[in-house]
C-alpha cells in the first residue's frame, strides 16, 4: 500500500480528528483560554504518539508549551524538522460568524472554524502524512516535530527554545505549511515573508472626560490629535513619510519585477471578492508587489471616547491605536520600531502626552529556490498537482522563520496549501477539503523526493 492509498482509505478519520482539534479554542492572545491552549497542545502530542513517533513531549515555556516529537529511523538518513502552530487568533467578533467558530462544520467541501486553515488544518496535514508514511513503511527521512502555541502572539518563547535546543533541533530542512498557494490550479511555493513592527499608542489629553461643549475648541482632543498623527504618516502616493523609513528597503530590478508579474493575478476578481471599487497602495507598484516586496503601515484598531448607542457629547481624556508596519528585506524591525516611537514623541503637540509601547516585531525572510528542500517541494507539487509551482513573495509574517535561518542555519521551506480566500484571521475562516487531502499527499511526496535528492549529494 502507498501513503496515497492509505490516505484515501482514511479520509473520514483524518477529517474527524481535525474537527476534534478545531473544537478546542486555543486562542493564545487571551488568558481566559490558557487551559484550552494547553488542551490543544496535549491533543497534538497524543496524536503524534498515535501516529507512531518515538516519543512526544510538552516543552514548558514562560508561556504556552511547545509540542516536540521525533521519529529517528536511521541516523544516516536526512532529517526533516516540521514546524507549525496549534494556537489560533481570537474569533471576535463572534456575531459575524455564520456558525460558531469552535463548532466546526463541513459545508460545500469546506471546513469552517477558527484555525481551519491557520494553522491547525495545515499543521495537522503533517501529522497525517507522517501516519500514512509510517503505516505503509514509506518513511525515508527522520522526522522532528516542533509545534508551538504562540505564533499568533509573536513566538517570544520559541525564540529562547531554539537558541537553547540547537542540538535537539538539528535537521537538514525545516518544513512549514502556514502560507498560501496562488489558487487550486496554480500551485506555488512561498519564498518571501514580510517582517513586522507592532506598537500601541496611547494619547492622553485632559485628566478626565470633559463636556465637549464646555471645553471643545479650547482643550486638545486626543482622538483628533492621534488620528492626525496617524494620517500624517502616509502621503498622497501611499508612501510612508517617516524620515529614513525606506532607507534599507531592497529594490528589485526590472527583470525581477517582470518575473514576478508572470504569476497569474486577476485584479477584477480580487476587487470583486473584497467588494471594493479600487485597490490602494504605493504609487508605481502592482498589487502583487505592494504585498510581496514593499512595506506598509496599517492601523489595526483605534478607540477612545464614547462608542455606545446614540450620542454622548464628550471630549475624551484618552485615545488609543494599535499600529503595525509590514517590513521587507533589509529593513530592521527594531530600527523601525524606534523610528515610530520617535515620530510620535517628537510630533505630538505639548497639549497631550503620548506613550508608545512596542508589542512584537519580526524580521522579513527570503528563501532560496536553489536548495534541496525547494527542489524536493517543487517535485512534490509536480507529482500531486501535475504543475511546477511558482515561487511567490507573500505579505504575511511568520517571525520565527528568519530566526530559523539565523540561529539554526537550516533552510525553511514554506510549502503552504491555503488560499487567500480562506479568510484566516477573519470571521468564517475555512479550509478546503481538497487542499487538506492534497496537502497530505504532497507532503508525503516531499519526504520521498527530499531523501532522494539529499542522498545524491
Ligand atoms: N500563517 C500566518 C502568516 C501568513 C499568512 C503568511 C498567509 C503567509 C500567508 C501566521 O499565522 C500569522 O498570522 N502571522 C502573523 C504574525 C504576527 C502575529 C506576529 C501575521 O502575519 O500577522
Ligand atoms: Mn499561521
Ligand atoms: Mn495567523
Amino acid at each position: 500500500m502507498t501513503p496515497l492509498e492509505y490516505l484515501n482509505d482514511h479520509k473520514d478519520k483524518f477529517l474527524n480528528e481535525l474537527l476534534d482539534l478545531l473544537r478546542i479554542p486555543s486562542v493564545s492572545a487571551d488568558k481566559k483560554f490558557d487551559g484550552e491552549v494547553r488542551n490543544a497542545a496535549t491533543f497534538v502530542k497524543d496524536q503524534l504518539i498515535a501516529a507512531g513517533v518515538d516519543y512526544a513531549e510538552l516543552c514548558e515555556t514562560k508561556g504556552h508549551p511547545i509540542v516536540y516529537a521525533e521519529k529517528i529511523i536511521d541516523s544516516t538518513f536526512p532529517t526533516v524538522l516540521v514546524y507549525g502552530h496549534y494556537d489560533v487568533q481570537p474569533a471576535d467578533p463572534y456575531e459575524l460568524w455564520d456558525h460558531p467558530p469552535f463548532e466546526p462544520i463541513v459545508k460545500n467541501d469546506r471546513i469552517y472554524a477558527r484555525g481551519a486553515c491557520d494553522d491547525k488544518g495545515q499543521m495537522y496535514m503533517h501529522v497525517k502524512a507522517f501516519e500514512a508514511m509510517m503505516e505503509t513503511n514509506a518513511l525515508t527521512c527522520n522526522v522532528k516535530f516542533m509545534i508551538e502555541g504562540e505564533e499568533e502572539v509573536g513566538s517570544d518563547n520559541l525564540e529562547a527554545f531554539i537558541k537553547e535546543e540547537k542540538q535537539k533541533l538539528s535537521a537538514d530542512v525545516i518544513l512549514i505549511s502556514d502560507t498560501s498557494i496562488i489558487n487550486n490550479d496554480t500551485p506555488s511555493i512561498t519564498v518571501g515573508l514580510r517582517g513586522l513592527s507592532y506598537l500601541e499608542v496611547e494619547v492622553t489629553g485632559p485628566n478626565k472626560d470633559l463636556h465637549s461643549g464646555v471645553y471643545g475648541g479650547a482643550v486638545a482632543n486626543p482622538i483628533n490629535i492621534l488620528t492626525k498623527l496617524i494620517a500624517d504618516m502616509q502621503d498622497e502616493d501611499g508612501r510612508i513619510t517617516l524620515p529614513g523609513f525606506y532607507d534599507d528597503v531592497l529594490e528589485y530590478s526590472e527583470a525581477q519585477r517582470a518575473e514576478m508579474a508572470k504569476a497569474p493575478f486577476d485584479l477584477d476578481h480580487y476587487k470583486k471578492e473584497l467588494n471594493i471599487e479600487e485597490v490602494k497602495g504605493e504609487k508605481g507598484f502592482s498589487t502583487i508587489e505592494r504585498v510581496g516586496i514593499r512595506p506598509c503601515l496599517d492601523v489595526n484598531g483605534i478607540w477612545g471616547g464614547y462608542t455606545g448607542p446614540g450620542s454622548k457629547t464628550v471630549l475624551p481624556s484618552k485615545a488609543f491605536a494599535k499600529i503595525s508596519t509590514r517590513l521587507v528585506s533589509n529593513q530592521n524591525s527594531d530600527k523601525i520600531t524606534q523610528m515610530i516611537i520617535k515620530y510620535f514623541e517628537e510630533n505630538a503637540p505639548k497639549s497631550v502626552k503620548v506613550k508608545v509601547t512596542p508589542h512584537h516585531g519580526g524580521t522579513p525572510a527570503v528563501v532560496s529556490t536553489h536548495s534541496n528542500g525547494y527542489q524536493a517541494a517543487s517535485k512534490a507539487f509536480e507529482q500531486s498537482w501535475g504543475k511546477t509551482p511558482i515561487p511567490t513573495m507573500e505579505g504575511g509574517s511568520i517571525p520565527i522563520v528568519a530566526l530559523f535561518i539565523q540561529e539554526l542555519k537550516i533552510e525553511p521551506i514554506l510549502m503552504g496549501f491555503g488560499l487567500d480566500s480562506d479568510d484566516i484571521h477573519s470571521p468564517n475562516e475555512s479550509y478546503g477539503l481538497f487542499n487538506y487531502y492534497k496537502g497530505i499527499e504532497t507532503i508525503a511526496y516531499f519526504y520521498d523526493h527530499f531523501s532522494k535528492i539529499s542522498n545524491k549529494n
